[in-house]
């Protein structure tokens, strides 16, 4: 059985190291190394270079070594292998860490104090909502949304999710599909994007969808966060919206060109936080383990899990 770990992005080092852990005997390759293509049984992928993957006869699973796939279906010489992506309680958690911070620094105006610090300003006005006064939409309802969901409505928030296909929760309030799209938006303070970008999904978050968003709430003006895919959004609505004042601010940890240019106005604008698409990072450890697993376990003749709907890309 041979392993191809095929990397850019990230170091692949310590993702191969990993893999010969807890798969000894086993042979894995680095892409750029002497290889026969034929001997290739499963593939580990983040951003492999177009059509590298081309000319392997024998592969039998590509996994994708994070929860998004968009960078396996951007390839046009994408093999038919099965596709698996990583559904972990790890990445899961720090994604609802990543959410719930932002969501409080938009709260507790965390950025305006940090402003006023630098300005030595003592400046209370005594504006000081409770979660319970803020409504927060969650785009995106899988494995991600639905954990956030749950810790911002632990915290009190009222949440609302949005999903392509009707869905169920406790912890929020549903809404699905294009129809239902706009009376979500319009009851969302602070929006969070974890959607995953397919063709239908692509370029949404622009002027026209952000300007729909709720203007009644505490802060007289809605709040961006996406952590999903920069393919989502048009920055340059964003940044419209923005200085329009019909958005408030923005945390924005994805971008349409990643690393973000260093010409980006979003880099320097005082109403956005930039994170350098790390919300939810994928461990060589915990992740590393999951593919021996189910490699294990598709060699025993289980069946595989977390296999993405090629039709649907996500
Ligand atoms: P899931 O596949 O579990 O969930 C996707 C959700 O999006 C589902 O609720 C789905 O609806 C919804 N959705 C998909 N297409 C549409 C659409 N056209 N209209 C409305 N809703 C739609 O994905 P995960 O939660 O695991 O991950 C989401 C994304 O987060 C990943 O694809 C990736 O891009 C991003 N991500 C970012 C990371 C970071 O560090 N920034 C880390 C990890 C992931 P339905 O329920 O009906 O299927
Ligand atoms: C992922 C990511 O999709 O890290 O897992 O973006």
């Amino acid at each position: 059985m041979s392993l191809l770990v095929a990397i850019t992005g990230w170091e692949p080092e310590p993702w191969a190291e990993r893999f010969r852990r807890v798969m000894p005997g086993r042979n894995v390759h680095l892409l750029g190394e002497s290889y026969d293509p034929a001997a290739i049984d499963y593939v580990a992928s983040w951003k492999h270079p177009p059509r590298a993957l081309a000319n392997l006869p024998n592969l039998k699973v590509l996994f994708s070594l994070g929860a998004g796939v968009d960078h396996l279906f951007s390839d046009p010489g994408l093999p038919s292998a099965p596709i698996v992506r990583v559904v972990d309680s790890d990445l899961t958690a720090r994604m609802s860490e990543y959410v719930v911070l932002h969501c409080l620094v938009c709260l507790r105006q965390q950025r305006r104090y940090d402003q006023q610090q630098r300005r030595r300003e003592w400046i209370d006005d005594r504006l000081q909502p409770a979660a319970a006064d803020m409504r927060v939409g969650i785009m995106g309802m899988g494995e991600l949304g639905q954990d956030a969901a749950q810790k911002l409505a632990m915290l009190g928030f009222q949440v609302a999710g949005w999903s392509r296909t009707p869905r169920r929760s406790v912890h929020a309030e549903m809404y699905a599909g294009a129809d239902e799209l706009e009376s979500f938006l319009r009851r969302s303070d602070i929006l969070v994007v974890l959607l995953p970008l397919t063709p239908e999904t692509r370029g949404m978050i622009d002027a026209d969808l952000l300007r729909k968003l709720a203007r009644d709430g505490a802060f007289g003006a809605p709040y961006l966060i996406n952590a999903g895919r920069g393919g989502l959004q048009i920055e340059r609505d964003i940044l419209t919206c923005l200085d329009e004042g019909s958005l408030l601010g923005a945390t924005l940890d994805v971008f349409e060109q990643e690393p973000l240019p260093g010409a980006s106005p979003l880099w320097s604008h005082p109403a956005v936080t930039v994170t350098p698409h790390n919300a939810a990072m994928s461990s060589p450890e915990t992740i590393g383990r999951q593919v021996a697993e189910q490699i294990a376990a598709f060699e025993n003749g289980e069946p595989l899990k977390n296999i993405v709907d090629s039709a649907r890309k996500y």
